[in-house]
C-alpha cells in the first residue's frame, strides 16, 4: 500500500483522529501535558515499557517512553494485538469497572479486556502480547506526517 499523508494541523491537544493505511485504522492523538505525564506511571504498570518486543516490531524511534518522534504526538494502528479487536478510548481518569484504580486514561479492548495506556503499551497480565503497533512514519513539515 501506498503511504498516506495526514494533516494534523487542524487536531486539537487531547483528540484523536483515525485514517486509513493498508486498510488498517491508524490513530493519530495529539497528547495534552498531562496525558504525557501519566506514562511515566504506567511506565511501572506496563509490559514492556520501552518496547522491546518483537511480535509487533516498534521503529526505533518511537522505542521510548511516549512511543513516538513528536513526544506529544502519538500514531498507532489502533488495533489490538492479541486477536484484532478495535480497543476503545477510555480517556477519562480516575477508577473503572475492570481498570487499575489509578486509571490515567488509555484503551481498551472489549473482546478480552486488554488495556493499554496513552502509548499504546499493554499493562501486564493482559491477553495482548505486544503494545499497539507503531506504523513506520516520519514529519514532512510541522503539521504533516506520511504514514508507510
Ligand atoms: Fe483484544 Fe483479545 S482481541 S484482548
Amino acid at each position: 500500500g501506498a503511504p498516506v499523508e495526514v494533516d494534523i494541523g487542524a487536531v486539537n491537544l487531547g483528540e484523536k483522529i483515525t485514517v486509513e493505511w493498508r486498510g488498517k485504522p491508524v490513530w493519530v492523538m495529539k497528547r495534552t501535558p498531562e496525558q504525557l505525564a501519566s506514562l511515566a506511571y504506567t511506565q511501572e504498570q506496563v509490559a514492556d515499557p520501552m518496547s522491546q518486543r518483537t511480535a509487533y516490531p516498534t521503529p526505533k524511534y518511537a522505542q521510548n517512553q511516549h512511543r513516538s518522534i513528536k513526544r506529544g504526538v502519538f500514531v498507532a494502528v489502533g488495533i489490538c494485538t492479541h486477536l484484532g479487536c478495535s480497543p476503545t478510548d477510555k480517556l477519562q481518569p480516575g477508577p473503572q469497572p475492570s481498570l487499575p484504580d489509578d486509571w490515567q486514561g488509555g484503551f481498551l479492548c472489549p473482546c478480552h479486556g486488554s488495556t493499554f495506556d496513552l502509548a499504546g503499551r499493554v499493562f501486564r497480565n493482559k491477553p495482548a502480547p505486544d503494545n499497539l503497533e507503531v506504523p513506520p512514519h516520519m514529519y514532512l513539515s510541522e503539521s504533516r506526517v506520511l504514514i508507510g
